[in-house]
């Protein structure tokens, strides 16, 4: 599409992770790589935060529609409010502009499907922000899963626990994750999405699903949820997720048992967080546990990431984004595998809210999934 020359991007939604992506653009625009043209949001104060982060958008508004309408818009990030991502989306589309629109794609599984369809039919570059693929430890596992030298994986553990996202319980954040009709659900959709897309990835989509979900601060979405999950593959594998009242925590735990080999894995979404940690300890051999920083670098120099000064995963995944549609190539996470994610996701919700087991068929089938 732009060939050699930097892609023109516009940013829509310029709250906390709009912020994260107007970093990221903002070193991306230092690589050359793109142009930080146009973003939008309601709150001024939001999209002027934004603009210093991206080192200057040449133009601000309150309205996404001026930022997909912009001629120099060549690619656009959406990264408002779940609720909002269909129309955005639709209207990105409408534009033919390739897009990356953040996760959850919507707050319900049928419009998910909608909006995965019309993406598809439209056949323009489309990611999903999904960007726990571009950690290194979750890649390192994704590697190890697939190597085949410690066997097969026969199944997993995952846990991802952290503070309620809502302003009662975090002062000064936005309430909207609180609120079933514009998150869609807690902990499950908003957070765990990530989880389900990781184990969708790893381990393939899922089969059938068995959960069960609580509201232990009386929100009217999740804020724990237990899921067992039976995948296509035949792995078998429990995930927990949890908001509470812990401020300041983000974890993700990890472990994958393989038939010669059990692994550990422990990551935070800050490059060089205290938390990350791996482990694998295969047959009477003292566990081993990788030094990081060099797992790290090999990653970043397979992707050819060459700054320093990265705090963030998602600038990886924005940089592989822009290079897709720079060389008319379709991106990864796709809206296929969000589709996949989502199904799993709704499967739980299914099941806990009939006491039974969910397989993913009928309106949850997966395409490509048998
Ligand atoms: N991939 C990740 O790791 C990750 C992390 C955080 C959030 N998210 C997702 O990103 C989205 C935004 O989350 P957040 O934490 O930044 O929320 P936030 O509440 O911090 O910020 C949202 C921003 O969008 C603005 N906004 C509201 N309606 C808008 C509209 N119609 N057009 C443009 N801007 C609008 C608000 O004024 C606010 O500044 C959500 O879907 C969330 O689930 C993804």
């Amino acid at each position: 599409m732009t060939g050699n020359r930097p892609l023109g991007v516009g940013l829509i939604g310029c709250g906390t992770i709009g912020q994260v992506h107007a970093a990221s653009l903002g070193q991306l625009v230092e690589d050359g790589e793109v142009r930080a043209v146009a973003a939008a949001d309601p709150s001024e104060a939001a999209r002027n935060a934004a603009s210093r982060n991206a080192l200057g958008f040449e133009s601000l508004h309150e309205d996404g529609r001026a930022v997909i309408d912009d001629a120099g818009v060549e690619a656009v990030v959406i990264a408002s409010p779940t609720a909002t991502h269909r129309d955005l989306v639709y209207a990105a589309l409408d534009a033919g502009k390739p897009l990356l629109c953040e996760k959850p794609l919507a707050p319900v599984f049928p419009v998910v499907r909608e909006m995965h369809d019309a993406v598809v039919a439209s056949g323009l570059t489309a990611q999903v922000g999904f960007h726990s693929r571009f950690h290194y430890l979750f890649d390192a596992v994704q590697h190890l899963v697939t190597g085949g030298e410690l066997g097969a994986p026969m199944g997993y553990v995952l846990r991802e626990d952290q503070f309620w996202p809502t302003g009662e319980i975090v002062p000064g954040h936005s309430s909207w994750r609180s609120n079933r009709s514009q998150a869609g659900g807690g902990a499950l959709l908003e957070h765990t999405i990530h989880g389900a897309d990781v184990v969708s990835w790893l381990f393939g989509p899922a089969r059938q699903v068995f959960a069960r979900t609580r509201s232990q601060f009386g929100y009217d979405v999740e804020d724990i949820a237990a899921a067992t999950v039976e995948h296509e593959s035949g792995v078998v594998g429990t995930i927990l997720t949890v908001f509470n009242g812990v401020r300041g925590r983000e974890e993700r735990r990890l472990e994958v048992f393989f038939e010669r080999a059990a692994v550990e894995m422990t990551a935070d979404f800050v490059v060089g967080a205290r938390e990350d940690g791996l482990m694998i300890q295969r047959p009477d051999e003292e566990a081993e546990r990788p030094e990081l920083d060099s797992l790290r670098a090999a990653h970043w120099d397979r992707l050819g990431v060459t700054r320093k000064d990265v705090w963030f995963y998602l600038y990886l995944a924005a940089r592989e984004w822009a290079r897709s549609i720079r060389a008319a190539q379709p991106a990864s996470p796709s809206f296929g595998d969000a589709l996949a994610a989502h199904a799993l996701v709704e499967a739980a919700y299914r099941s806990a809210e009939s006491g039974a087991p969910v397989t993913l068929e009928g309106d949850l089938a997966i395409p490509g999934a048998s």
